[in-house]
Parts: C-alpha cells; sequence; structure tokens
C-alpha cells in the first residue's frame, strides 16, 4: 500500500502548500487591484476633517494630500517676472503720477507673492494692508480679526504677520474640500448681483475661486474696502460708466490733466462670454488640468501658462494636434500686441498734445475737458487689455474691440486738444 501512504503525504504537503498559497495570492490580487485602480481614477478621495479649520499652513494638508503638495511646489519653478515696460514702454508714460509708474512687473508663481510684496518698490505700498488680499492665505482670517480697520492698516502694521503666500485655505474648506470663496470682496459682489451663493454649480466655482483675486477692483475712497465695479456689469464700458457715474479718479495724469482709474488684471471678466466661457469652460479646464503625480492622477496645482502642457490642458477637448494650438495662441497673441502697441502710442500722443493745451494761454476749456474725457476713456480701454494677462487668449473678439476704442477715443483727444488751442 505504498501508492495509499505517497498520497496521504502528499495532500499532507498540498494543504500545508495551500495554507502559504492561498493567502499570498490574495494579497498579491488586492495590490494589483489596488493600483490598477490608482491608475485610473482621478485622487478625489483622501483623509477630510483632520486639517483644521483655519489652516493657513499649506504644508500642515501636505500630509493627507501629498501628491497635490508636490503639484503646488512646482509653482516654485516659476520665477521670471518680467517688467511690464521692457515689451510696453508707453505704459511708463500712461502711469506717470501713479505707483504703477515707478515698478510694475508680470506675475509668476502663486508660491512667490509674499517674497514679491515685500520686495516691490515702496511707492506701491502707499495702498497699505490692502495689498496683502491677494497674497497670503492669511487675509481671509486677518480681515476676521481686525474688522473693517483691516483696510485702513498700513502696509508696515501687517507685514510681520502675513507671512504664508496663496494656499489651499484660499480655494477649499479643509473638511470636505470643497470648493470655497474665502474673499469679501467677491462674495459681496455677488450677492450685490442677487446671486444665490448656494446654488453656485461646481464648473463655475471652477473659475470663481480664481475670480477672488484675477479681476480688477478699486479701493472705496472712504472705507479703502476692496470692491469691485461689477454692479453695472462686468464688461469694460460697464466698469468705466460705473466710476463715471461715482465721479471716480484715482489720480490725475500730472502732464494732461486728467482724472484716471486704473484697471487691474481683468482675466474673469474678460474670460467671461469668450467663445470658451460660454461653451462652459471653466479656468480650471486649461490651467489646471488633470495630471499625474507618482501613481496618481489629480487636478493639476501648478498654475502656469497653459501652453507648457498642451497636451494635458488643451487636447482632452481639442483633436487638433499641439502644433495648430500653439499656432492659434500665437497669431491671437501677435495680432492684440500689434493693436496695443497702436493703441499705446495713439494714447502717449494724446497725452502730449494735452500737456501743451493744457499750458496754451487762450486754451478753450470746453473742448480740453472734452478731449481730457476722450483721453481718460482711452487709456481704461488700453490698460484693460495691457494689464490683463494671456495677451487677448482669453477673449480674442472682445480683446480687439477694447482696443479700437482705445484708438479710436485717443486720436480724437488728439484732436479735440489741438483744437482747443486753436490749432485745425
Ligand atoms: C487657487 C485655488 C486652489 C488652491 C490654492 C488649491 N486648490 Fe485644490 N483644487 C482647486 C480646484 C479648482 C480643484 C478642482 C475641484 C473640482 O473640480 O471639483 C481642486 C481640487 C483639489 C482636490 C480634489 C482632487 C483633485 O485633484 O481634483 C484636492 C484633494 C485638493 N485640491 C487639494 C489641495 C491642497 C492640498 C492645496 C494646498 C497645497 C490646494 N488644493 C490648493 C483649487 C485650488
Ligand atoms: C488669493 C489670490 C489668488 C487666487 C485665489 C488665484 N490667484 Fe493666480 N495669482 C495670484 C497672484 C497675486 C499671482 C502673481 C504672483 C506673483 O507674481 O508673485 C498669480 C499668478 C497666477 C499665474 C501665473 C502667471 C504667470 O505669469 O506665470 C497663473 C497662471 C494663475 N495665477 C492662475 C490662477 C488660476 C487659474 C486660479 C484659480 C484656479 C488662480 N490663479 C487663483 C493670485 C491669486
Ligand atoms: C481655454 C483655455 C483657457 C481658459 C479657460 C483660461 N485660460 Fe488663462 N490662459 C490660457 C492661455 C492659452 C494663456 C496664454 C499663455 C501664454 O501666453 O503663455 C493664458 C494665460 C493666463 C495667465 C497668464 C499666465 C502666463 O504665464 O502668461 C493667467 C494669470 C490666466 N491665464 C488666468 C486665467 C483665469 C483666471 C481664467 C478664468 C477666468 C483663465 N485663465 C481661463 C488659456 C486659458
Ligand atoms: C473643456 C474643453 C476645452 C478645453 C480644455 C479647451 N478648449 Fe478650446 N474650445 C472648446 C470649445 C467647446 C470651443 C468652441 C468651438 C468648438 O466647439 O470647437 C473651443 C474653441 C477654441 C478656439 C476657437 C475659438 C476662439 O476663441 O478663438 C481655439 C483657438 C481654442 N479653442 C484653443 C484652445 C487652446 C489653445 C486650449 C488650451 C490652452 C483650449 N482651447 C482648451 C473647448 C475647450
Amino acid at each position: 500500500m505504498m501508492g495509499k501512504e505517497e498520497d496521504i503525504l502528499s495532500s499532507d504537503q498540498i494543504k500545508k502548500l495551500l495554507l502559504i498559497a492561498v493567502p499570498a495570492l490574495v494579497v498579491v490580487l488586492v495590490v494589483t487591484v489596488f493600483l490598477f485602480n490608482r491608475h485610473n481614477t482621478v485622487d478625489l478621495e483622501g483623509p477630510v476633517g483632520e486639517i483644521a479649520a483655519n489652516e493657513t499652513n499649506s504644508e500642515a494638508w501636505a500630509h493627507y494630500y501629498p501628491a497635490h503638495w508636490d503639484s503646488y511646489q512646482a509653482n516654485y519653478a516659476n520665477v521670471e517676472k518680467p517688467s511690464h515696460f521692457d515689451t510696453k514702454p508707453y505704459l511708463k508714460t500712461i502711469y506717470a503720477g501713479f505707483g504703477f509708474a515707478q515698478e510694475y512687473n508680470e506675475p509668476r508663481g502663486h508660491v512667490y507673492t509674499i517674497e514679491d510684496i515685500l520686495a516691490i518698490d515702496p511707492a506701491r505700498k502707499k495702498a497699505g494692508a490692502s495689498c496683502f488680499t491677494c497674497k497670503s492665505t492669511q487675509v481671509p482670517e486677518t480681515i476676521e480679526k481686525y474688522g473693517a480697520q483691516y483696510y485702513l492698516m498700513t502696509f508696515d502694521d501687517l507685514k510681520d504677520e502675513i507671512v504664508e503666500p496663496i494656499g489651499c485655505l484660499d480655494c477649499h474648506d479643509p473638511k470636505t474640500m470643497k470648493l470655497r470663496l474665502s474673499r469679501p470682496a467677491l462674495i459681496d459682489a455677488l450677492q450685490r448681483q442677487g446671486r444665490d451663493l448656494d446654488s453656485i454649480t461646481n464648473q463655475e466655482m471652477r473659475s470663481l475661486v480664481c475670480a477672488q483675486c484675477h479681476v480688477t477692483y478699486y479701493f472705496e475712497p472712504e472705507t479703502k474696502e476692496i470692491t469691485f465695479p461689477w454692479d453695472k456689469g462686468i464688461k469694460a464700458d460697464q466698469i468705466l460708466a460705473y466710476y463715471d457715474e461715482e465721479g471716480f479718479s484715482e489720480w490725475v495724469h500730472p502732464d494732461a490733466g486728467t482724472g484716471l482709474v486704473k484697471p487691474r488684471h481683468a482675466e474673469y471678466e474678460t474670460f467671461m462670454n469668450s467663445t470658451h466661457q460660454s461653451a462652459g469652460v471653466a479656468c480650471a479646464d486649461c490651467h489646471m488640468p488633470y495630471t499625474r503625480i507618482g501613481n496618481k492622477k489629480i487636478s493639476s496645482h501648478t498654475w502656469q501658462s497653459p501652453l507648457n502642457n498642451i497636451e494635458e490642458s488643451c487636447t482632452t477637448c481639442h483633436r487638433n494636434g499641439t502644433d495648430w494650438l500653439t499656432e492659434r495662441v500665437e497669431t491671437i497673441q501677435a495680432q492684440v500686441i500689434q493693436s496695443q502697441d497702436l493703441a499705446g502710442n495713439a494714447v502717449v500722443d494724446a497725452i502730449n498734445e494735452l500737456k501743451v493745451s493744457s499750458a496754451a494761454p487762450q486754451v478753450d476749456q470746453a473742448k480740453l475737458k472734452e478731449a481730457q474725457r476722450l483721453h481718460r476713456e482711452a487709456q481704461w480701454y488700453l490698460d484693460f487689455v495691457a494689464v490683463t494677462n494671456g495677451y487677448g487668449f482669453h477673449n480674442p473678439t472682445e480683446t480687439i474691440n477694447n482696443l479700437s476704442m482705445a484708438i479710436d477715443s485717443a486720436h480724437k483727444s488728439v484732436l479735440l486738444a489741438r483744437e482747443a488751442r486753436g490749432l485745425e
């Protein structure tokens, strides 16, 4: 009965083998399925509820969202901040008498905001503590702490207290990780428009979180509170009409004698009603596309030119290929730059004529005033384009339209300023 004994032995061996092999197989299977899933789904889940409600130190969020932290850290690579004056020399003339004429750089990565604001020319810090409003994730709690007084404080009052750049808390609720609005100026502006903040869709939030800062604004003259001039609408002509009605000027041009207002980086206003926006596209679609970090797929938190990663930012929707897309962007931007330079030089011409006419002995005051009004209009439309990032790509037709308005008003201003001092 050797065979039987051998059978018993071998089934014993099989049992032992199975005891090791089965659990091992299960482990391998589980790990495989886990890794496979991680590769194919966006990492929307994470441990939530463990980050403090007011956690302004973004590094404290890193523990729960390491891939997002890595993506955020990559903003340090976005270092260039060329001066606007290198490419747009006429800006120095049109800003004469205002802090922006001293120094005006193009933006760079979100992580540099504190470093950059501390290094800026003192002439630009006169606006006070308000300058920090779009630079630090500590601002909402600082406004809560000081109330209306926040806007009246000086730059130096707060410069030791505010140390964190733009961070997670600016756009996220740490408990749910849902997108949130943290800036009072945007919330107030939306409420004045009669918007119900609870009914805003997630897709709209993917642009509105950016509209907390990438918009134009002004300091309310009495309270110095940051205010969005949107009550008549958010387009260049509607915002200018709002300022005209308020009789609001930020400074008087020393040569032209014109009371002027200054647009700031109106990316959101420009983008609204563009082809992309009306088709339902949001800022985050192009500037925060899905990207792979290690074995995770996340919304990129490296805010940059979408031309750096066209495969992620455009070709998800466009099948045309990266060369075509780059060529489209470059064509739009080259045309905008050409019209922008024409408008810039035309506004400088108006300033020069107004300077001569203002000093002329028997000048027709009514004509001079009207010429100055036209200068104010021309400068507004030019500046609305010149300081808005993207060189018109966000809304090509509207951008060219604004520049046409600038050129026309500047030419009319030149003619009228000459007429005012008796020239034909
Ligand atoms: C300027 C705004 C902004 C900042 C700052 C920001 N995020 Fe986000 N975050 C977004 C947007 C927009 C999305 C996409 C959300 C959606 O589509 O629902 C997102 C998505 C996420 C998600 C969901 C998963 C995903 O990838 O889509 C996590 C987790 C996250 N962010 C973590 C962080 C962390 C951690 C920080 C700080 C290091 C941070 N975020 C800073 C805007 C921001
Ligand atoms: C809290 C204010 C704030 C929010 C919110 C914010 N930004 Fe910014 N952003 C800035 C500032 C300020 C800079 C310039 C930083 C510097 O130069 O020091 C900047 C820079 C950028 C740049 C880099 C520009 C360059 O020339 O390299 C991009 C791109 C950008 N932001 C896109 C976005 C998008 C998209 C969103 C929304 C998802 C957003 N930002 C939300 C304030 C903000
Ligand atoms: C359809 C894609 C798309 C959408 C949507 C979009 N942008 Fe852009 N954005 C671009 C392109 C393309 C550029 C030009 C980049 C360049 O010149 O290198 C740009 C440039 C910028 C820049 C300057 C970055 C740089 O490096 O020059 C900022 C800041 C910016 N966009 C913010 C926004 C904000 C805020 C929104 C939403 C209100 C938005 N963008 C919506 C495609 C988009
Ligand atoms: C979420 C989808 C989406 C993304 C991302 C997107 N687009 Fe578009 N784009 C559209 C839609 C929709 C239209 C409208 C016309 C159409 O249906 O083709 C459009 C139109 C355009 C047009 C022609 C209209 C115009 O305004 O000039 C250009 C050029 C263009 N896109 C370039 C880009 C570039 C460059 C990027 C990346 C920086 C980009 N798009 C990212 C959806 C997208």
